[in-house]
């Protein structure tokens, strides 16, 4: 099948590889550099555990295709703390005790980060309407919410 070069920066780091053109960025995450913090749930869009960063904006990665990546700047779950300091989203996960089985976390963090920066935090509703692509089996939505706030400030 047709292939095709791709160079974009993932966390900070700048990655130049040759990938089928119909791989995802999630596969490219996951298979091509080793970066499994992005899950893969439903792999069409409907879950949000693949969720990351592009250029500053939130994508689904399994519905993002690697060739149109160009040049872009990827952010995953991998590259949100700094050295042993966790993001304060992270910790607020932590503090509100906002996960169980924890498989949706990072796409819900990435989501949140996503949220935070774009300043749709000014009410509860407002949260879990930005939030509501994300889904947790587990139900811990309340918590969820309560970790934006409590990153929001
Ligand atoms: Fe991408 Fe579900 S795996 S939205």
């Amino acid at each position: 099948p047709p292939s095709s070069l791709v160079s974009l920066t993932v966390n900070g780091t700048r990655h130049t590889v040759t990938v089928d053109n119909r791989t995802s960025l999630l596969d490219l995450l996951r298979e091509h550099l080793g970066l499994t913090g992005s899950k893969k749930g439903c792999n069409a869009g409907a879950c949000g555990a693949c969720t990351v960063l592009v250029d500053g904006q939130r994508h689904n990665a399994c519905l993002t295709l690697a060739v149109r990546l160009e040049g872009v700047d990827v952010t995953t779950i991998e590259g949100l703390a700094e050295g042993a300091q966790l993001h304060p989203l992270q910790q607020a996960f932590i503090d509100q005790d906002a996960f169980q089985c924890g498989y949706c976390t990072p796409g819900q963090i990435l989501s949140g980060v996503g949220c935070i920066q774009e300043g749709h935090t000014g009410s509860p509703e407002e949260i879990r309407e930005w939030m509501s692509g994300n889904i947790c089996r587990c139900g811990c939505y309340v918590k969820i919410v309560r970790a934006v706030e409590q990153t929001a400030g």
